[in-house]
């Protein structure tokens, strides 16, 4: 067997031309698409995917045609969070179909392809030391053919979900042709915010990627029997983030049990609550992040494709 030492340039596969193909690929189209969203933290668990798909379906109720790629690729949760875990893919001469959802999200997920939901999506190495790496690549591998192979058809905004974990959002990163931008989820504990601030520094400093601003989540507790507010975390230094990366705080989005509740019904809350506190919080935040887009779009920061 030959070792890549011995391979003299690219060993006949003609991977520098398969590359460049697939880029243009992708960039055709994403051609499409006016903005490319992340929605990152770092942190496990702080409520990124379903603050994903609740700014999905606010976005979408206020006019916009919205997508939603789920780029979890060994935790996916949006298909389930919006209910269509068991609609059938179309595939067409083009490629395949999102998923139509709730207000007409388009969805494209792994967790559609999956024959059972508890399968879990599994890569094999050779060693298991080099599990690590392999697994990375697949997985930036999956992504990319599930962006290329997706009819998105014309787009506002795409909206990417991404998995818990630092490394994550260079993958997604490496892979897009354009950017722009993503917003950063923090709970209000220094425990999140600790490890959120390591996200930021990586978005920023190593891959100049631009953070369009903070969302505290979980950013206390409204009673709804007398409409109270009160903290869930014992010191809420909401601001500890915004002053040390100068990031505006987008929005500070309360906790509502009946928001879980929604998620394991497979609805986005936005549409069931919508007077609810933090539906309204959901609906400022969809308003400044269009606005912060279109700043940027105008200050000529990777605007809309041409
Ligand atoms: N504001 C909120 N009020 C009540 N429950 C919330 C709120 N935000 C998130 N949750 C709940 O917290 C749990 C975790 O949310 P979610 O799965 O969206 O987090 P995540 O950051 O995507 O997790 P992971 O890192 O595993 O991808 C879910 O049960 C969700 O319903
Ligand atoms: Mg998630």
């Amino acid at each position: 067997m030959k070792r890549y030492r011995d391979i003299a340039g690219d060993g006949g596969s003609n991977i520098v031309r398969q590359v460049q193909a697939q880029q243009e690929a992708l960039r055709k189209r994403l051609a499409s698409i006016t903005y490319l969203v992340g929605v990152m933290s770092g942190k496990g668990g702080v409520g990124k995917s379903s603050i994903a798909v609740n700014l999905a379906a606010t976005l979408a109720v206020q006019g916009w045609q919205v997508g939603i790629l789920d780029a979890d690729i060994n935790g996916p949760s949006v298909a389930r969070l919006l209910g269509v875990r068991d609609e059938p893919l179309r595939e067409t001469a083009d490629g395949i179909e999102p998923v139509r959802a709730a207000a007409g999200l388009k969805v494209m997920s792994i967790d559609l392809f999956l024959p059972r939901e508890e399968s879990p999506v599994l890569w094999t190495a050779p060693t298991q030391r080099d599990a690590y790496t392999w697994r990375g690549m697949m997985e930036a591998l999956a992504l990319r053919e599930m962006l290329a192979d997706t009819c998105w058809g014309p787009l506002d905004v795409l909206i990417v979900d991404l998995p818990p974990g630092t490394d994550k959002l260079p993958n997604l990163v490496d892979i897009l042709p354009r950017f722009n931008g993503c917003l950063t989820i923090s709970q209000p504990s220094q425990l999140s915010q600790f490890v959120v601030a390591k996200a930021i520094a990586m978005a920023r400093e190593w891959f100049k990627t631009p953070v369009l601003g903070l969302v505290i989540n979980m950013a206390g507790h409204v009673c709804s029997h007398c409409g109270h507010e009160e903290a869930l975390f014992p010191v809420e230094d909401l601001e500890a983030l915004s002053r040390r990366w100068q990031l505006p705080i987008l929005a500070r989005l309360p906790f509502d049990p009946k928001f879980s509740l929604a998620a394991d019904q497979g609805r986005p809350y936005v549409l069931d609550c919508p007077q609810a506190p933090l539906s309204l919080a959901f609906g400022r935040l969809a308003s400044r992040v269009k606005d912060c887009l279109l700043a940027r779009a105008a200050d000529g920061h990777s605007g809309p494709s041409p």
